[in-house]
């Protein structure tokens, strides 16, 4: 999962502009002034972020900051960098779970989380649809699950735990959310300044006209369950856009049109319900009102009168005599308004089920494999008034504390100790002791056991029960350090802070029971939405002892737990700076004492002292086993003292790591860093010498393929050449780039398919060179004629002695034997030339051909072949005939004979021959490589530029020269020139071209074998080697070095700090290319900065 989301992170990288420590491990001086000074300096420049190790902590900034937009990630702006690096470390089976107290922007950071992963990873319809759930579910959730407290404008009176669940690919594709205890004890009475959840208030500003009058909907200040607190705006939000935002979240998340609008009646329904009210008539509540029961009863689908009935009575078990009756018992007002209440609370809590529901089955997938969490759940908190809710919440707080203690301090701890690593234990609050206090199920009891207790045995209405419970407190727990009795209740010695809980309505509302009137009651709902929300079947249900709402939130939270430790949690510290909820407000104590709770001393010393970085020795090997020859693929000897030979071998200094049991522990991220760029060198190393294996591959197997295209124009019809059925093509062997006087005669952009010097015959077989250019177009032969006028009289010039177009060609023909020769026909007259690369030239001509014609080039092979001649002036015209015959030796023996020409040569290969695949001398790297050439290097001697320099006396000697090494003593391939042995050549040869221009004053050289003598060093060096330097750009982009870097690699680049580098190339892969004192390199971009 985590591929996905790696960018390549460099930890210098965020050398960007800095406040404070963005580590608080490299704080000077640990205290929790400096960490709170710290944390001031950085939250006035508007950084919001700082880590203490894999810690996050975030302070709430109380206004918009430009993070984690398109843009913002794009560019990685530092504290993008941050999370995201933090989000990178912690993403394969992950948690997030911000904690801090109500309002320090828990629930702010998990959108950020869900947001940002959402953002990042890619996929296609499902998966957007997927993220969109993702997305929609928080305003949904929140206007339902959210509500404005003193402490909070947008307060979540819910926990949450989204599970998102990811494919292997690493696209969110599925999701879960558990939800914990909803505060619904809200939606009957609020505290002053506080509001109801937020979509009553949104409901009646945001519902249409038409809506409004099918809900009943008035003002706020009409109902009661809204007007008590006096609150009914919050500043900076928008109830109606707000509406229209829920109900769109609906729609994207799937909820049916219906039962969208079924919710909306039971949020509108639950608001008519409050305003019914009782008077006290006898003894017994009466329905002040009763028209105004006609409007809830109409939204929820029941009968009016059955409404009342159920408001003010209550059907009773009693037992007489062994036997069961059910008996009808009237409620007094105070027991009416209760039961309406419930009733109320029911509804909403069953409501925001269905939804928390709806959104899961939106998301569900039939096999969850990674999955990353994000816990949001209510912060810590202390009101004026605190009650049972608030002690669900501290208490889930209390939790969530103590696993950060168990796995950052204790567990770091212990393992230290466990592995035998050097240790001097660091002191440290351990809430546990608070939990046990709470949650302890004997021994003593602690106070939920004691509450559970007193309810199990408490009456219908439990008058009484509260102060029972607080009697039994006191014996119970009434002399631990962390409680304390007072006059409406107890303390807690919470890890944040001491709380005074107010007794009254803690048994009620941990009983938590719905009366089975109120339940049948909803199930004779006109409406199957409704009916659904009560599935209970009342006949079996009664069985044992009833849940409580402390127990659930006990399993609830333990569950909770269970779940983050099985997979890694990674923690948002959320720090609160004011109460004024105003931006750049820094109230210091405050902030101080939550640093003080939150334990971030501790959390630094520990992990100063301690390592940010451990692994079995196992798991370390194979990470880093490429590192050296030695422990790839596998280590032979001993884990540990593979590990350790790692670590010299990158000069690890030995006060960053110590060996333990199992384990080794690296103190500083740095240096694991440093090991991690040695490994991606590594890697970097290795993936270009794939690169290059693969490239040489493409190059041989397409070189390979020409051949035997070519070779498959001969095949069965001439015999070959014994050094050249396996020599390279090379196409160009003229070096046109570098050949101005020859390109005059093409066109600019004219490729090049073939070039090569040829000789050519006349009428009288007389031979002279020629240099042939095959292109697109047509075919060019070249030669070189005296200038006989004008200011150039005397020089040598470059002359277009013919040019063929490629569709006039009729045919060519050639022998069947061993010769180079072949015969160009054409309309006018035909071109006899000799060529040694003729197959090349051949097979390239064919397919020009081809391409051009749509048909195929005739070839005709006969030992007897006849070439038209051209006509010029009177004489001319007329045909010659060339006779092939068997000879000695390899090469072609010439004896003119009047009009015929008799060749004679020894047998060749076979016609039947084919190419050997492995024999071919690859080109390097895909780079132009200098042409080579199928002879030996000693044939090159006497050869001249241009024309054939041969005579038929010297055959002899020049033949033996060349053929003994060829044949004799080394097989043919072997013969074949090795890339480096041409520097050696070129240097004499430069020398030889500039002295020898005058070989066209010797035109009648004859024939002869001297024919294969010819040099590629006599043509101008190739093109790569010859290309005049490179200037420097002297205004090109340029970068400045930020640190020193040693150049790893002969293709590198070395630089000091601050140095200023030519920038060539900015490669994705992060390296660049760079030039620096001439020389050309890579370099890691993350180095330098632009200039
Ligand atoms: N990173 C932030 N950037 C800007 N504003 C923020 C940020 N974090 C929090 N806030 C502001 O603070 C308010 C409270 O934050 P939030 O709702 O996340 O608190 P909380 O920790 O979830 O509290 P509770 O426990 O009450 O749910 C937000 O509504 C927002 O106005
Ligand atoms: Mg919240």
């Amino acid at each position: 999962v985590g591929t996905k989301l790696y960018i390549k992170y460099h930890w210098q990288s965020q050398n960007v502009k800095q406040s404070g420590v963005d580590d608080m491990v490299l704080l000077s001086k640990i205290t929790e002034d400096a960490i709170v000074e710290n944390l001031k300096k950085r939250f006035m420049d508007d950084y919001i972020f700082t880590y203490i190790g894999p810690v996050l902590i975030s302070v709430n900034p109380f206004k918009q900051m430009p993070y984690f937009t398109d843009r913002e990630i794009e560019t990685k702006c530092p504290v993008c960098i941050c999370v995201h690096t933090y989000i990178c470390m912690c993403y394969a089976c992950g948690t997030y779970n911000p904690i801090g107290e109500s309002g320090a922007g828990k629930t702010v950071a998990a959108k950020y989380i869900m947001g940002y992963i959402s953002k990042v990873s890619g996929g296609g319809g499902k998966v957007q649809h997927v993220k969109d759930i993702i997305l929609q579910s928080n305003p949904l959730l929140e206007a339902f699950g959210n509500a404005k407290t003193v402490r909070n404008n947008n307060s979540s009176r819910f926990g949450k735990y989204f599970e998102i669940q990811f494919s292997r690919g690493g696209e969110p594709d599925g999701g879960k959310i558990s939800n914990f205890l909803l505060e619904k004890s809200r939606v009957v009475s609020q505290n002053e300044n506080e509001r109801n959840f937020h979509i009553f208030y949104q409901l009646i500003e945001g519902s249409s006209a038409q809506q409004k009058e099918a809900l009943g909907i008035m003002t706020p200040d009409y109902y009661n369950y809204l007007n008590q607190s006096g609150t009914y705006k919050v500043d900076g939000t928008n109830d109606s856009k707000e509406f229209q935002e829920t109900m769109e979240a609906m729609q994207v998340i799937g909820i049916p049109g219906d039962c969208q609008m079924q919710a909306l009646h039971i949020v509108a329904g639950i608001l008519h319900l409050g305003n019914i009210s009782f008077i006290e008539a006898g003894n017994y509540g009466q329905v002040e009102s009763p028209d105004l029961l006609a409007f809830p009863a109409y939204l929820l689908g029941i009968d009016q009168n059955w409404l009342q009935e159920k408001l003010t009575s209550r059907k009773m078990d009693s037992k007489w005599g062994g036997k069961s009756e059910s008996i009808n018992v009237t409620l007094n007002q105070e027991q009416a308004c209760y039961t309406r209440d419930a009733l109320s609370k029911a509804l909403y809590a069953r409501l925001f089920d269905y939804l928390v529901e709806a959104i899961n089955k939106a998301m569900q997938k039939p096999i969850e494999e990674f999955s990353v969490g994000v816990l949001d759940i209510y912060g810590f908190e202390i009101f004026q008034r605190n009650g049972f809710e608030q002690f669900c919440i501290n208490f889930v707080n209390e939790k969530l504390q103590q696993i950060f203690i168990e796995l950052t301090l204790k567990a770091e701890q212990e393992e230290y100790v466990q592995e035998g690593i050097k240790w001097t234990p660091i002191e440290y609050f351990n809430n546990k002791i608070v939990c046990d206090l709470i949650e302890n199920k004997l021994n003593p009891p602690g106070i939920m056991s004691v509450l559970d207790d007193v309810c199990a045995t408490m009456h219908a209405k439990g008058e009484g029960a509260d102060g029972t419970l607080l009697q039994k407190l006191q014996a119970a727990v009434g002399t631990h350090d962390h409680f304390n009795n007072w006059n409406s209740g107890f303390v807690i010695h919470h890890y944040a802070g001491k709380v005074s809980y107010d007794i009254s309505g803690f048994c009620e509302r941990n009983r938590d029971v719905l009366f089975p009137d109120l339940i049948e009651l909803m199930q004779s709902s006109e409406h199957a939405f409704i009916r659904s929300l009560f599935p209970e079947n009342l006949n079996t249900d009664k069985k044992g002892r009833p849940t409580t709402a402390g127990s659930k939130i006990k399993r609830q939270a333990n569950e909770l737990v269970d779940t983050l430790m099985k997979c890694t949690p990674h923690y948002i510290r959320c720090i609160k700076p004011n109460e004024t909820k105003r931006p750049r407000d820094w109230e210091e104590s405050r902030v101080k004492h939550q640093v003080e709770y939150l334990g971030l001393k501790e959390n630094i010393r520990v992990r100063r002292a301690g390592f940010a970085y451990r692994r079995v020795f196992k798991k370390f090997l194979q990470r880093y086993s490429i590192l050296t020859p030695e422990t790839y693929p596998y280590w032979r000897g001993e884990e540990k003292q593979g590990v350790l030979h790692l670590l010299r071998s990158v000069n690890m200094d030995t006060d960053q790591y110590q060996m333990g049991r199992t384990k080794i522990f690296v103190k500083n991220p740095e240096s694991l860093f440093l090991l991690e760029e040695m490994r991606e060198r590594k890697f970097d190393t290795f993936a270009r010498a794939i690169q290059k294996a693969w490239r040489k591959y493409i190059a041989r197997r397409k070189y390979e393929q020409m051949r035997e295209e070519a070779s498959d124009i001969l095949y069965n019809s001439k015999e070959r050449r014994r050094n050249s059925i396996n020599r390279n093509f090379v196409g160009d062997y003229l070096g046109m780039e570098e050949r101005p006087e020859l390109r005059q005669f093409l066109s600019k952009r004219e490729r090049i398919d073939f070039a090569d010097s040829v000789t050519k015959y006349d009428r009288r077989f007389k031979s002279i060179k020629r240099d042939l250019i095959l292109t697109p177009k047509g075919i060019y032969l070249i030669g070189r004629e005296k200038v006989k006028k004008g200011p150039e009289k005397g020089q040598i010039k470059e002359v277009l002695k013919r040019k063929l177009d490629i569709g006039s060609i009729r045919s060519v023909s050639l022998s069947t034997r061993q010769d180079d020769f072949f015969i160009l026909h054409e309309a006018q007259y035909d071109s006899l030339l000799e060529s040694m690369f003729k197959t090349e030239f051949l097979s390239l001509l064919c397919k020009r051909y081809e391409e051009q014609t749509k048909a195929k080039l005739c070839l005709t092979f006969n030992d007897r072949l006849e070439f038209r001649l051209k006509k010029e002036g009177w004489g001319g015209g007329g045909t010659r005939s060339l006779v092939f015959q068997r000879g000695q030796g390899d090469t072609a023996q010439v004896k003119p004979a009047g009009k015929n020409l008799n060749i004679s040569v020894g047998d060749g290969l076979p016609k039947t021959s084919k190419p050997t695949r492995k024999s071919m001398q690859p080109t390097q790297g895909g780079r132009r490589q200098p042409p080579s050439r199928g002879m030996p290097h000693c044939l090159f001697k006497g050869y001249q530029n241009g024309a054939a320099q041969f005579s038929r006396a010297s055959t002899r000697s020049q033949e033996q020269m060349y053929s003994t090494p060829d044949k004799r003593s080394r097989p043919p391939n072997a013969a074949l020139p090795k890339l480096g042995s041409q520097k050696g050549r070129r240097a004499p040869a430069a020398q030889t071209q500039n002295a020898n221009l005058d070989f066209l004053n010797v035109p009648d050289q004859g024939m002869s074998g001297m024919q294969r003598k010819r040099s590629i060093s006599q043509r101008p060096p190739p093109a790569p080697t010859s290309r005049p330097k490179v200037q420097p750009r002297s205004h090109g982009p340029r970068c400045r070095s930020l640190y020193q870097y040693v150049g790893q690699d002969v293709d590198e680049l070395s630089f000091e700090a601050n140095e200023v580098i030519d920038l060539v190339k900015e490669d994705p892969s992060g390296w660049w290319t760079g030039r620096l004192r001439g020389k050309e390199g890579l370099f890691p971009g993350n180095y330098v900065e632009k200039i």
